[in-house]
């Protein structure tokens, strides 16, 4: 996973300032090639007073014992070189999780902050990428009252590409940005599914200090926190009398298997417009089969309101699409 050194050089000067006059630290955990690959900076990382490295080579990664918190540390930013080695980080670092230190991977995808990178995207061609379509969504979305809802976050991400994609594109329309997400990873995969439960566990602090690593201000960001079976299933109409009136100008779906992705689609049903954009991440997965995953529930929510029809309207990634949402009645 080799990082944009620029991007590194972005996250430590977002934690430089935090541990000004406090004596707390950023810990910066990571396999050795990683923070060697992250870092020209580790050097002058290792001479700061507000940063501590640990790097761990490769090798020891399985027998590494859990880190013991340090209470100086708030945060704690992980440097992994492939997904074995990230979970396994996340693993030395679970007693800062199990805190509520957040505890955030900096390698793999750079949230895109500036408008360059989507300038770069819209002028690339070929293949339309996640940044791409957060873009193209924030461009379609211009017409169309609403919010944006994401169920399915994990470290926020995509919901760092749709602040900074509408925030560039529509700056004057103020919306609520609402991520639906347990923190704690999967939960109601089958047997069948490509996904087990409990994978993509973050926590909320990790969330939040990934956003604002990636420069989302923490109060433009609400997080509806707790498996969707309790907060958009058992206690839907608690929630709904929470979150207070919204409709949906962009609804993104990435929790990856059905009965998640159902819940999802059932509590978003009355905050549907027409026109309103849905995005899956994982439409084309597993085979494409229709009984499975997100695919599957979205034929069955289909079958269940037929109110509704959806249109394709852009394939991106590896396996994502998008679909403007028609209301038969409107
Ligand atoms: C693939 S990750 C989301 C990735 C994210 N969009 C990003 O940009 O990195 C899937 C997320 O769905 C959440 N999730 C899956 N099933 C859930 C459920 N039943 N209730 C609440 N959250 C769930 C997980 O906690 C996880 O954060």
């Amino acid at each position: 996973m080799a990082e944009d050194p620029l991007y590194v050089k972005h996250l430590i000067s977002r934690v430089a300032g935090l541990g000004a006059g406090t004596g707390a630290k950023t810990l910066i955990v990571g396999c050795a090639p990683a923070i060697q690959g992250v870092s020209q900076h580790v050097n002058d990382l290792k001479a700061q007073s507000f940063v501590d490295v640990v790097e761990i080579a490769p090798g020891d990664l399985g027998k590494h014992k859990q880190l013991d918190v340090d209470l100086k540390v708030h945060a704690v930013l992980v440097a992994a070189i492939n997904s074995h080695s990230m979970i396994k980080l996340g693993n030395i670092c679970g007693a800062y999780k199990a805190a509520g230190i957040p505890v955030v991977i900096i390698t793999g995808w750079p949230a895109p902050t500036n408008r360059d990178k989507f300038k770069f995207e819209s002028k690339k061609g070929g293949n339309l990428t996640v940044v791409g379509m957060f873009d193209l969504a924030a461009l379609y979305c211009r017409g169309i009252p609403g919010d944006i809802l994401e169920f399915g976050s994990f470290q926020g991400y995509t919901l760092q590409c749709a602040y900074h994609a509408f925030k560039w594109r529509q700056p004057s329309n103020k919306r609520r940005f609402i991520s639906f997400d347990s923190f704690s990873g999967i939960v109601g995969a089958r047997d069948k599914e490509t996904f087990s439960d409990g994978i993509y566990a973050a926590s909320e602090p990790s969330f939040r200090f990934a956003n604002f690593l990636a420069d989302v201000p923490d109060e433009s960001v609400e997080t509806v926190v707790g498996p969707y079976d309790v907060t958009i299933g058992k206690n839907i109409e608690k929630t709904r009398e929470q979150l207070g009136p919204t409709e949906a100008a962009l609804v993104h779906i990435d929790c990856d298997v059905e009965i998640p992705a159902k819940l999802a689609l059932n509590f978003v049903t009355p905050y549907l417009r027409q026109g309103t954009l849905l995005m899956f991440d994982e439409y084309d997965l597993q085979r494409a089969d229709n009984s499975l995953g997100e695919r599957a529930a979205l034929r069955q929510w289909l079958a269940e309101n037929p109110e509704f029809e959806v249109e394709h309207y852009r394939s991106y990634h590896i396996s994502a699409r998008s679909f403007i949402v028609h209301r038969k009645s409107a």
